[in-house]
């Protein structure tokens, strides 16, 4: 039974994020999407908003649970029982943070990470680049999935 997590802050969650989840799901028996609390930015959602929209728009595929987490990602891994992380990885400008965090997390509880390039379509898509056009009311729709895009005008709107 191979099972993989997808972490990350998912702030909110994008076309880019759901196309690797997607096509983890196509490879792995289990993923689960793990909103992680990354304590160097500041978000949006709320952990629970950010699962609930994920829960929303990955319901049609059936081996994809959401789960939570605030600590150490390793941690999460090792009390699941998960050997494998999987990230997408849009260009080199992501490549030396991914490498330290996978080579730490390897280091740390000896678990894997699969990096998996992310589809061209998506290559310049963040979900920091999606609150920003947002914020300027700029159209999103190309960029989160429909039933997403008056969530996160209206989260800014009011934050
Ligand atoms: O979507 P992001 O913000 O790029 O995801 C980064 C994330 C949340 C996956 C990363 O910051 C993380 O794993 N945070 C959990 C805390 C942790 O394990 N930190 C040590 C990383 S080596």
């Amino acid at each position: 039974m191979k099972k993989v997590v997808c972490p990350g802050s998912f702030d909110p969650i994008t076309f880019g994020h759901l196309d690797i989840i997607e096509r983890a799901s196509s490879l792995f028996d289990e993923v689960v999407v793990a909103v992680l609390v990354n304590k160097t930015k500041k978000s949006l959602f709320t952990v629970d908003e950010r699962m609930s929209m994920i829960r929303e728009v990955t319901s049609e595929y059936k081996n994809v649970t959401v789960a939570s987490w605030s600590g150490l990602l390793v941690d999460y891994c090792e009390a699941n029982k998960i050997q494998a992380i999987v990230k997408g990885l849009r260009a080199v400008t992501d490549f030396d943070y991914e490498l330290q965090m996978s080579q730490m997390n390897l280091q740390l509880k000896g678990v894997e990470t699969l990096f998996m390039s992310t589809a061209p379509a998506h290559s310049f898509l963040s979900s920091s680049l999606v609150k920003e056009i947002a914020a300027y009311d700029g159209d999103i729709s190309g960029y989160v999935p429909a039933q997403l895009v008056e969530r996160v005008k209206s989260a800014l709107s009011n934050n």
